[in-house]
């Protein structure tokens, strides 16, 4: 995997991937749609059910903008959060050394430790990096992951977009997906496409179409019933 760094409206960074021809986060602004669509749209939904311990499945690990935002997250809100996160294509250590999303949100030494610890862990161990925060990376395509059911109260759905990898769009992984979500459990995505939501919905999901970050109309935010 070939990645370049770009510059995002927000000041913060994204990669520019080569193989696939598209960028990890909304160039209008990374860690604005971080926040918006994962932790706003995403974690704080959870935490409205007064769920103290939460796990979280991230689609796609990258640059670990979510994961550490998440880790954050955790720690301000008091939560106990299981993050998961899946990669098949890991960012390469001379790339994500050099990402600066540490200095874009205040935060302690510790903090901003955890951003290498994240990336330097090693694959499919769960580690501590707080007392609040285990951490899993799965080095692993999700298209053939073999997930147990009703694990997950959130996953973050950031796949490339449905024109760049349409086959992590489709019925038979998101049939997957919603099996490994526990009952009232919620996808969310900035995605909002049509003939993606109507899939979900005929899934059994209820939806919420939120605004979406920046000048994006909409995201998505898919909910299990209890
Ligand atoms: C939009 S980027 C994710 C951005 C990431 N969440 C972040 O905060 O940087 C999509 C990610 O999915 C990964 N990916 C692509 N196909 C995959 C597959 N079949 N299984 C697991 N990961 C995959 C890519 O390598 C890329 O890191």
């Amino acid at each position: 995997m070939s990645n370049v760094i770009q510059l995002t409206q927000d000041g913060s960074q994204t990669l520019f991937s080569e193989t696939f021809d598209a960028t990890y986060h909304s160039i209008f602004g990374a860690i604005e749609e971080a926040i918006h669509v994962f932790i706003a749209g995403g974690l704080d939904y959870a935490v409205l059910s007064e769920k103290r311990d939460i796990s979280v499945f991230e689609m796609g690990f990258g640059t670990g903008l979510n994961a550490w935002l998440t880790y954050i997250a955790a720690k301000r809100r008091n939560l106990n959060v299981h993050y998961t996160g899946i990669e098949l294509f890991p960012v390469k250590e001379g790339t994500w050394s050099q990402l600066t999303y540490v200095n874009q949100i205040p935060c302690t030494d510790l903090e901003k430790e955890a951003f290498q610890e994240l990336h330097k862990c090693k694959w499919d161990e769960e580690v501590s990096i707080a007392d609040t925060f285990t951490f899993q990376k799965l080095l692993a395509d999700i298209t053939v992951y073999n997930f147990e059911p009703s694990s997950f109260d959130i996953i973050y759905y950031d796949a490339f977009a449905p024109n760049t990898q349409g086959i992590l769009w489709e019925e038979e992984l998101h049939t997957t997906l919603y099996n490994s979500l526990k009952p009232g459990g919620a996808l969310v995505t900035y995605c909002a496409k049509g003939v993606f939501k109507r899939m979900l919905k005929s899934l059994g999901y209820t939806l919420d179409s939120l605004n979406g970050p920046h000048r994006k109309h909409e995201m998505t935010r898919a909910i299990k019933p209890y």
